[in-house]
């Protein structure tokens, strides 16, 4: 079977189950306890989302993925690389805006407690600041929405239309 290579599924696994636990640490961290220190964890793991993209994006550059079934419409396939299109935007614009408001706080910016990570020279006030505030929720939102038509369009591909799309990344 036409498939993708190990290195990049494991990459899409990888990140799939960063990018879920980020989203729902990100939303639901006025709700959970204050003492968890979900905040460092949500930014160490974006962070890592960020570092692992690039390897992704480098990857994928030597490798080209397998091409999906010559019998998918062509507004389909359109669709579907338009969806991977934003997920890679979003994949490196959203930790890069948390980044940036973080950059703007007091709080001290690492990697799981490890080691310090470089803040950008910004202030609470520069225009990029509130920007990637807003951007960063915004997107952080979107983002669910397209995951969800992401799985539902992969689920449609192994049950209803029984091809391999979703066992090529499996
Ligand atoms: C995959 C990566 C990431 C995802 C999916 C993500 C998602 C989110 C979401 C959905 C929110 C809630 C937005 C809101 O309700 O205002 C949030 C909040 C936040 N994120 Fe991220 N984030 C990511 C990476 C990062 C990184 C790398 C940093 C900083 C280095 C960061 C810093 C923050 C901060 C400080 C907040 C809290 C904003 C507030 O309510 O005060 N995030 N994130």
């Amino acid at each position: 079977m036409d498939r993708y290579t190990s290195v990049a599924r494991a990459l899409h696994w990888i990140l799939a189950v960063l990018i879920i636990v980020n989203l729902v640490l990100g939303i639901g961290h006025d709700a959970l306890p204050k003492d968890w220190a979900v905040m460092p964890v949500h930014k160490s793991i974006g962070l890592t989302v960020l570092a692992l993209t690039l390897a992704r994006l480098a990857w994928r550059v030597g490798h080209r993925p397998p091409s999906l079934p010559s019998a998918m419409p062509v507004w389909e396939k359109a669709a579907a690389h338009a969806t991977h299109g934003v997920f890679y935007a979003f994949m490196i614009l959203v930790p890069l805006t948390g980044w940036i408001m973080t950059s703007a706080g007091t709080r001290p910016l690492n990697w799981f407690f490890l080691f310090d990570v470089p803040k950008f020279a910004v202030t609470k006030g520069d225009a990029i600041v509130g920007l990637s505030s807003e951007g960063h929720e915004v997107m952080g939102f979107a983002w669910v929405a397209l995951i969800i038509v992401h799985i539902a369009a992969a689920l449609r591909h192994h049950v209803v239309l029984k091809d391999n799309v979703l066992r090529r990344m499996m």
